[in-house]
């Protein structure tokens, strides 16, 4: 991979201010590019990510915004057009979970989980092609009219006892973003996603916290360890720069091996 593979491009990572977005929004600064930071509760967080990017002589910008609200993601793209006059790459990451056994499941939190996982990214990227369209391409920044790369999960292909509005999300994200890949291909907007696995993170840390956990977890994972954000970090910057220009409505399983049916190691 070329270094500072990303020089000169504007990026926007959704729900930075933790986490994989975190790592995406660092990750990317160091390949060159300038980042929207955007959060929707760790304002603190997202305003000391952008001050160290700074420190390292990189450019980001922390933007609150709610992804899940239409009026949130048309703040996201005022915010890009006034801070980096345009963008090439937006990562709609940010995602949340509410879990429940299936009939302790609430409305609300189905619908949470859906309108941040599922409508929150389809609105971020809608908002995103229109920009691309606007824009128009500029090989001297990227042969791509623009890049989305969407966070999904290992749960858009492994059912998740417990999780059913997770798991739902994550299906359709995985048909959101090869529809979306098929439809705009043509255009040269390159549209793909990155399916994490167990990475070390808040979201799942009462899975990883303890010893009993982590041995529980690390039986579902046959590389033996469990992942870092900047394990997925370093294929966002390889999906979101011209070295993948050929990768189109892929989904990059970033899992430590978790999708290969680890229980059947042994007998089947
Ligand atoms: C979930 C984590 C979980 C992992 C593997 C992720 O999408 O957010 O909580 O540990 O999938 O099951």
């Amino acid at each position: 991979m070329s270094d500072r593979s990303l020089r000169g491009q504007r990026a926007l990572v959704t729900g930075a201010s933790s986490g994989i977005g975190e790592a995406i929004a660092r990750a990317f600064a160091d390949a060159g590019a300038s980042v929207l930071v955007n959060y929707r509760s760790g304002r603190d967080d997202a305003e000391r990510i952008v001050r160290e990017i700074r420190e390292k002589g990189g450019r980001g910008v922390p933007v609150h915004a709610d992804v899940s609200k239409p009026e949130g993601c048309r703040r996201l793209f005022d915010a890009v057009q006034q801070e980096l006059g345009g963008i090439d790459i937006v990562v709609a990451n940010a995602g949340i979970q509410r879990d429940a056994a299936f009939t302790d499941l609430t409305l609300e939190d189905w619908r949470q989980v859906i309108d941040v996982n599922l409508t929150g990214q389809f609105l971020c990227a809608q908002e995103a092609v229109r920009c691309f369209r606007r824009q128009g391409l500029d090989t001297a920044r990227s042969r791509a009219l623009g890049k989305i790369v969407f966070t999904s999960s290992v749960h858009q292909a492994i059912p998740w006892a417990g999780h059913s509005n997770y798991a739902s999300a994550k299906g359709g994200l995985k048909l959101l973003m090869e529809t979306m890949a098929q439809e705009l291909a043509s255009e040269k907007i390159r549209v793909n996603a990155i399916a994490p696995g167990a990475i070390k993170t808040a979201i799942n840390r009462e899975a990883w916290e303890s010893e009993a956990g982590r041995k529980r977890l690390l039986e579902l994972i046959p590389y033996g360890r469990i992942g870092e954000p900047e394990d997925v970090a370093k294929v966002a910057v390889w999906l979101a720069s011209d070295d993948s220009d050929y990768v189109v409505g892929t989904t990059m399983f970033v899992d430590g091996g978790m999708t290969l049916y680890p229980a059947f190691r042994e007998g089947g």
